[in-house]
């Protein structure tokens, strides 16, 4: 249905999909995976026509198609949901599913609009009130209206980028089956992800992409998970992470009793005590919503609480600011890697955004320790293009958390709040990180969405449910089953 033929796409330097040629056939669900910066969000751009190819060719049912806007891609059947959402905060579902469709001269017969909506919401299994704000749905409520929004326009090729990246696993098996009824359907999907499993569970077809080239198209059923691995860093997969000696004994970060009111005035903790030791992974499961944000702003200095205390390593820190905190030695890897990084600043100046004091003499930056400083850390992490000059918005989605995350760890925090900190990262750059967190040379908070993780890193996890923790789990105790069940809020001794 879709033939890539030899695209070629170059920025500056840099040539983000160099002779990119592979066919996907209708209605399948074709993954494309690879490497962070290996040029699947640009192929994907060039499909949907938010840019041009220098060269190369798309054939859509055998013919040459031209795609210069998304006007174009969207008068072919082609729709996208991208990373970040497109939506209008203030206006309603039903009002953004429409907008750019409302008919000739402005007539909106809403009528009409909101049942064609509540008919695909049932099709396809994607359940949201069409007179919602955007602004009160939850990320996943987001991504089901940009999903509406694509099928409103009677899209038939869907692309998908990185779409798990955001969602809570029961919203993930939930997308999982509004995939599979659009292939029923005779919809053809594009899904780009970094998590092998997800590929084999819904993928009927993956092509692998290194280094802006397809290197493979395979049909799923032919591959196995390490074999894919390799397929896509191009060499044999690195060993899984290694821990090191026991944590210590000392408190590194006391929470005691915290009461915390919410954005909207609710209480979103409630009385939250816990302990992380010295050098220790805590891992804080549970289902998004149940407090994580708040006491993730609580522990940063962003929010006030009410009452309860926050003592760090023995100094009580509740109502002190941000940079107090961090020259108490505390990092924070943001949950939205936008929140940590400024976009029209280059690569450089991101890799020492807060730090700068610690670049400079009598009120003057050192430019020079800062570039030395920043190319060491692009080295290391393999931050790419290898150009401390580039510019942040221009670099693709993995390689900006990489700068996150290592400006993050770059002076050695005692202490690390740790937010979501492989979202988006490919396998190779996700093992790096998993390692340096479990140097045991600093405490981790570990807050992620991602059960594999929490399990794979944590000393103890700590479950979070309606702003309490309910449940903790030392990790030589802990199964997949009783962890599931206690961030449901479930019964302790049904798990036993
Ligand atoms: N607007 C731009 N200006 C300059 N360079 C760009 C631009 N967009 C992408 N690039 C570069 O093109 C390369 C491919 O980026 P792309 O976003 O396609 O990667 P990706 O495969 O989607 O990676 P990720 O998994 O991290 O999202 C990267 O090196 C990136 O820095
Ligand atoms: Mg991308």
């Amino acid at each position: 249905m879709i033939e890539f033929r030899n695209i070629c796409k170059r920025f500056g330097s840099t040539p983000a999909n160099d002779g990119v040629s592979f066919s996907i056939k209708d209605g399948e669900i074709h993954a494309v995976v690879g490497e962070n910066g290996a040029g699947k969000t640009t192929l994907m751009s060039i499909l949907y026509g938010l840019c041009r190819q220098d060269s190369g060719a798309i054939l859509i049912d055998g013919r040459e198609a031209r795609i210069h806007s998304p006007r174009d891609a969207i008068a072919m059947g082609i729709g996208m949901v991208q990373q970040h959402f497109a939506l209008v905060k203030r206006f309603t579902v039903a009002e953004n599913i429409i907008l750019g469709q409302e008919g000739v001269r402005f007539c909106i017969n809403r009528r009409r609009a909101n049942e064609r909506i509540a008919g695909l919401s049932r099709s396809f299994g994607l359940s949201v009130s069409p007179e919602a704000r955007i602004e009160d749905l939850s990320v996943g409520e987001q991504q089901r209206v940009e999903l509406l929004k694509v099928l409103y326009r009677g899209a038939d090729m869907i692309i998908l980028d990185e779409p798990t990246a955001v969602l809570t696993p029961q919203e993930i098996e939930a997308l999982y089956a509004t995939m599979e009824r659009m292939r029923e359907s005779g919809k053809t999907i594009i899904f780009i992800t970094h998590k092998l499993r997800e590929v084999f569970r819904v993928a009927d077809t993956i092509t692998v992409m290194r280094n802006g080239r397809s290197v493979a198209t395979v049909a799923a059923e032919d591959l196995t998970p390490q074999r894919l691995g390799e397929l896509i860093i191009g060499r044999e997969l690195p060993a899984s992470a290694e821990r090191g000696c026991e944590p210590g004994c000392g408190d590194a970060l006391v929470l005691e009793n915290l009461v915390v009111s919410g954005h909207r005035g609710d209480r979103a903790l409630r009385g939250l005590s816990l302990s992380l030791r010295e050098n220790e992974v805590l891992g804080i499961a549970g289902v998004e919503g149940n407090g994580q944000r708040e006491l993730v702003e609580v522990l940063c200095g962003l929010r006030k609480p009410e009452s309860g205390t926050v003592l760090l390593f023995g100094r009580d820190v509740t109502r002190e600011p941000p940079w107090l905190l961090r020259s108490e030695g505390m990092a924070h890897i943001p949950e939205e890697r936008r929140n940590g990084m400024v976009t029209e600043f280059t690569v450089c100046e991101n890799l020492v955004l807060g730090y700068q004091t610690d670049f400079s003499r009598a009120g003057v930056l050192r430019l020079n320790s800062i570039r030395e400083r920043a190319l060491e850390l692009v080295k290391e992490y393999d931050i790419r293009p290898e150009d401390i000059n580039a510019g942040m918005g221009d670099l693709s989605g993995g390689n900006q958390q990489k700068v996150v995350v290592a400006r993050e760890l770059m002076k050695d925090p005692r202490i690390l709040i740790a937010n979501q900190p492989t979202r988006g990262l490919d396998i190779g750059a996700t093992a790096f990180v998993h390692q340096k967190l479990l140097e045991r040379k600093r405490s981790v908070l570990l807050i992620s969405s991602d059960l594999d993780e929490i399990l794979e890193l944590s000393d103890r996890i700590a479950v979070i449910f309606e702003g309490r923790i309910v449940r903790e789990f030392r990790r030589d105790e802990v199964t997949l089953e009783a962890l599931g069940l206690a961030m449901m809020g479930g019964d302790d001794h049904a798990v036993e």
